[in-house]
């Protein structure tokens, strides 16, 4: 992946690996509605194992926590249905640096369940990835439900280590410059065989993300 590509941008489009565009860009002030709505497209299931609770609707304090934001320590990212007039959350990620051991961010990442499991999560943990590079933090830490094993199995293929507490797992994945490379690689080359469009291709940068 080139080392300065989502640093350089401030939004961009990929293609999921069926193909479907998606715009991703840094969570906005004005986010507020975007995320509510987008919990509504969470289920209970997915909302539980984000926020440790099967919690319908983000309080007032949560939203304004979760887009007045600095961007540096405290980064977040958002999907948005491509093109669409009216904004369409469809998944978030986010990480805060610990205060007293700055070379560690805790990190969260939710997408709504009509577009799992088609790479929207790779890709916004890669974009955290690389912020987390830049801006010099050594681990994102997740704290992961012994029963989502979803995220627990995904992270462990990725090499984080995992210690479980009290039912959680808390599991540091070391920041590495080629950590995302072939998973990219891998969703574009996907979506290329499936669309064989040259157009596409160059419609969503991707030949910047080798
Ligand atoms: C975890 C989550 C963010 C993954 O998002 P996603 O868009 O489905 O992720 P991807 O499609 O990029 O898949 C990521 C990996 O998980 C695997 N995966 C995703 N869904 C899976 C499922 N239902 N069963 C088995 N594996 C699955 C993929 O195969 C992929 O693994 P690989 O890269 O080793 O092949 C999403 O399931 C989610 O939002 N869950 C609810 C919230 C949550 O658990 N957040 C984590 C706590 S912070």
């Amino acid at each position: 992946m080139d080392g300065d590509y989502f640093g350089s941008i401030e939004e961009f489009t990929l293609p999921l690996r069926d193909g479907e565009l998606v715009d991703f860009r840094p969570v906005k002030q004005n986010d507020k509605e975007t995320l509510q709505k987008g919990m509504l497209a969470l289920s209970s299931k997915s909302r539980y194992f984000r926020f440790f609770s099967p919690i319908l609707k983000l309080s007032d304090t949560q939203l304004c926590d979760f887009t007045e934001i600095d961007q540096q320590n405290h980064v977040a990212w958002i999907a948005l249905a491509h093109n669409e007039p009216e904004d369409r959350g469809l998944g978030i990620a986010r990480f805060i640096r610990i205060q007293d051991r700055p070379e560690i961010a805790e990190f969260g990442v939710a997408v709504i369940d009509s577009y799992q499991r088609r790479g929207l999560g790779t890709i916004l943990l890669a974009v955290l990835h690389r912020m987390a590079s830049i801006k010099g933090i050594e681990i994102l830490r997740g704290y992961v439900l012994a029963d989502n094993t979803v995220m627990s199995n995904w992270l462990g293929r990725l090499g984080a280590v995992g210690v479980h507490e009290n039912g959680v797992y808390r599991m540091d994945l070391t920041v590495s410059d080629d950590l995302f490379s072939s998973k990219c690689r891998k969703i574009l080359t996907d979506c290329d065989l499936k669309h064989n469009s040259q157009d596409l291709q160059k419609s969503v940068f991707s030949t910047r993300i080798n």
